[in-house]
C-alpha cells in the first residue's frame, strides 16, 4: 500500500467568487467535490493513507470526508496557520507519514484532472531508482506551468516555473502536479518557513545531483484552475471524456440530481450537471455548465459554458455564456452576460441591466 500527500490549501484566486465560499477542490465538479475524483483514483491505484495539507477554507475538508473509512482509506488533515507554499506543505505534514527513507510517497496537486495510470508512474520510480518522479503531460502554451525539459531516458534537466523569458520555453513537457517522492526526500525539505517545490525544491535538488525523473504521460489532463477549464472539465467527466470511478455511468450528456427539477421542455446538453435542489424552468437550456445546489435558472434562459453558483437565480431569457454567477447572486430577467463576466456572490442584478446587444 502507498501514501500521498494532498495539496489543497491554495486560495484558488482565479476561480473567484467560485472560491469565495468554497475551496477550489471542494466545488463540485459532474455533481460531487471535485476531489472526490482524485480520492477515488487514489484509491483505485492502492493508496490507503492520504495526509491533507489544509490552509485556506481548512475545516470544510473534515466535515466532508471524515476520516475516510467509508471510501477505504485513512484520512488526516494538517492545517498550515499561514499558507507555507508547496514544499513547505510537503514538510509541515511529514510527521504524518509512515513510509520508511526510501519508500515511495505520492504527491497531488488537488486541481487536477487526469488520465495518468498512477501505478504505473510507481513502477517508473522504482524501476530507475529515481529521487524524485513527476508526471509530465505536454500543452500547447506551456507559460503558465512548471516546464520541464528531460533527456531520451526521461532524467529532468532543468524546472522553470512559470518561465516569462522567451529563451526559457525549451520545451512543451510541463509539470502536470502530481509527484512521487522518497520519503527522505521529503523530510530534508527545511521546515517552518515557506518553501516553493517548484522554484526551490526541484531546481535545488537539480543543482545537487539528485536523479528526476520525467514521465510523459499523454491521456487526459486538465488543471481546473480557471472557470473556463472547470466548467470544462466537469462536463468531460459527464461526456465520459474525462476519466472517474464516482461519475455514474459515464458518457452522458447530462447528470441531473435526485432531488433537482428539470421542465419537461427544457434543454440540457454538453456534460450540464444539475446539483441538488436546483430548478430549472420551461424552455430553458444550458449547455456544457454547472448548476449547483439550490440554483434556479428562469423561463427561457440560456446558460452555456458557465457556473451557476448555489442558490444564485437567473431570470427569464437571460443569457450566461462562459461566464461565473457566485452563490446566492440573483440575476434579473432580460440580461445578457458574456466573456468571463465574474457576478459576485450575494449581489443583485436588476432585469434587462446589462446587454451586449441592442436588441431586447
Ligand atoms: N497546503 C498548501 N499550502 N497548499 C498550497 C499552497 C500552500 O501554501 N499553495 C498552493 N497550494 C496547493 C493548491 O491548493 C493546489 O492544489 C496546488 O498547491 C498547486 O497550486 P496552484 O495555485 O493550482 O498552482 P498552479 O496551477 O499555478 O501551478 C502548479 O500546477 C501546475 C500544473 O497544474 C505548479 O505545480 C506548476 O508547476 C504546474 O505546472
Ligand atoms: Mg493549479
Amino acid at each position: 500500500m502507498t501514501e500521498a500527500i494532498l495539496l489543497v490549501g491554495g486560495k484558488g484566486t482565479r476561480l473567484r467568487p467560485l472560491t469565495v465560499n468554497t475551496p477550489k477542490p471542494m466545488v463540485p465538479a459532474a455533481g460531487v467535490p471535485f476531489l472526490e475524483h482524485l480520492l477515488a483514483r487514489a484509491r483505485a491505484a492502492g493508496v490507503d493513507h492520504i495526509v491533507f495539507a489544509t490552509s485556506y477554507l481548512a475545516e470544510v475538508f473534515e466535515p466532508h470526508f471524515g476520516d475516510g473509512s467509508d471510501m477505504g482509506l485513512h484520512l488526516e488533515y494538517v492545517t498550515e496557520t499561514t499558507p507555507l507554499g508547496t514544499g513547505g506543505a510537503i514538510r509541515h505534514v511529514a510527521d504524518r507519514l509512515r513510509s520508511g527513507p526510501d519508500e515511495p510517497v505520492l504527491i497531488f496537486n488537488g486541481d487536477i484532472l487526469s488520465g495518468l495510470d498512477l501505478t504505473s508512474l510507481l513502477d517508473a520510480h522504482r524501476a530507475a531508482g529515481a529521487d524524485v518522479t513527476l508526471h509530465l503531460t505536454r500543452v500547447e502554451d506551456p507559460r503558465a506551468f512548471g516546464l520541464v525539459p528531460t533527456d531520451a531516458r526521461g532524467r529532468v534537466l532543468a524546472f522553470l516555473e512559470k518561465p516569462e523569458r522567451p529563451e526559457d520555453i525549451v520545451t512543451d513537457q510541463i509539470n502536470a502536479g502530481c509527484y512521487v517522492f522518497n520519503r527522505s526526500v521529503i523530510d530534508r525539505i527545511p521546515a517552518g518557513r515557506v518553501v516553493s517545490v517548484e522554484r526551490e525544491t526541484f531546481p535545488g535538488l537539480l543543482a545537487e545531483g539528485a536523479h528526476l525523473l520525467g514521465v510523459v504521460d499523454d491521456t487526459y489532463w486538465l488543471d481546473l484552475g480557471t472557470p473556463a477549464a472547470f466548467v470544462r472539465g466537469s462536463a468531460d467527466l459527464v461526456l465520459g471524456r474525462a476519466p472517474s470511478p464516482v461519475v455514474p455511468g459515464q458518457g452522458r450528456e447530462y447528470l441531473v440530481h435526485d432531488r433537482a427539477e428539470v421542465a419537461a421542455d427544457a434543454k440540457l446538453s454538453g456534460g450540464t450537471s444539475v446539483g441538488a435542489g436546483a430548478r430549472i424552468a420551461g424552455g430553458a437550456r444550458v449547455d456544457g455548465s454547472i448548476v449547483l445546489a439550490g440554483a434556479v435558472v428562469g423561463p427561457e434562459a440560456v446558460v452555456r459554458d458557465s457556473v451557476i453558483g448555489s442558490r444564485a437565480v437567473i431570470g427569464p431569457r437571460t443569457v450566461v455564456d462562459d461566464s461565473v454567477v457566485g452563490d446566492g447572486a440573483t440575476v434579473g430577467a432580460d440580461n445578457e452576460l458574456r466573456g468571463g463576466v465574474r457576478v459576485w456572490c450575494d449581489t443583485t442584478l436588476p432585469d434587462l441591466a446589462l446587454r451586449f446587444s441592442a436588441d431586447t
